[in-house]
């Protein structure tokens, strides 16, 4: 039986990948780093860390770890200031019907996020009341594609992962997901999170309702 729901946070409920963007693009243009809305992709869902790697990567440049800290830090420092612009206007169109759809059926939810400033995201969007439990970036120390975050959700929910629905939009998300022994809804193309039990293209189409239809039996 499926007592729980499991949100991953920037791509589910709100996209955030923009801003991340810009501030990686910032960073990167003052370290005359190349960087693009390509390698921004490799990004999603991914630690703020794994992210730096990846960009240092792509340029062929190494570094020592307090050096990486220290300009991850200033990256965030700038993501953390355009969070400022982020309104109950920038749900994901469908994520917040779905998030009061939940609550009126009596679902326990939680968020299940790489990011350490999910909280803040989710007091931008006046989201926080939609949550039992917040598992973030500051939650657990291993990052998706490992199963952690969504396992520390779970627990917090007092739910053995069967009876659980993630939703993630990040092809690491959904690895996580399954190694967890989860049941998984990918929000996104096919090459992306085609190996999630069901996929929708946007969460406009994740109603509950479908849900549902999907996981017939589990319901
Ligand atoms: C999310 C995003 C990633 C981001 C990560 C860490 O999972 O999809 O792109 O790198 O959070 O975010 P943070 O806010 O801790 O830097
Ligand atoms: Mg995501």
């Amino acid at each position: 039986m499926i007592k729980g729901f499991i949100f991953d946070l920037d791509g589910v409920i709100t996209d955030t990948a923009e801003l991340h963007y810009e501030a990686w693009k910032a960073l990167a243009d003052e370290m005359g780093w190349d960087f693009n809305r390509e390698v921004n992709e490799k990004l999603r869902g991914i630690s703020r860390m794994d992210s730096i790697k990846v960009i240092m990567e792509h340029n062929n440049v190494s570094l020592d770890e307090n050096t990486i800290v220290e300009l991850a830090t200033k990256k965030n420092d700038l993501y953390v200031a355009s969070l400022d612009k982020v309104t109950p206007e920038d749900y994901l169109p469908g994520a917040r019907e779905l998030l009061t759809h939940l609550r009126t059926e009596g679902f326990s939810v939680a968020l299940g996020s790489a990011s350490k400033n999910a909280e803040k995201v989710l007091q931008q969007l006046n989201a926080t009341g939609y949550f039992d439990v917040i598992g973030d970036g500051n939650s657990v120390a291993k990052s998706k594609p490992a199963p952690d975050i969504f396992l520390y959700a779970a627990e917090k929910l007092r739910l053995p992962p069967a009876n659980c629905i993630v939703f993630e939009d990040a092809e690491k998300g959904i690895d996580a997901a399954k190694a967890g022994g989860f049941h998984s809804v990918g929000i996104g193309p096919e090459e992306r999170v085609g190996h999630a039990d069901i996929r929708f293209d946007t969460m406009k189409e994740a109603t509950l309702f479908e849900v549902k239809s999907h996981f017939k039996e589990l319901f």
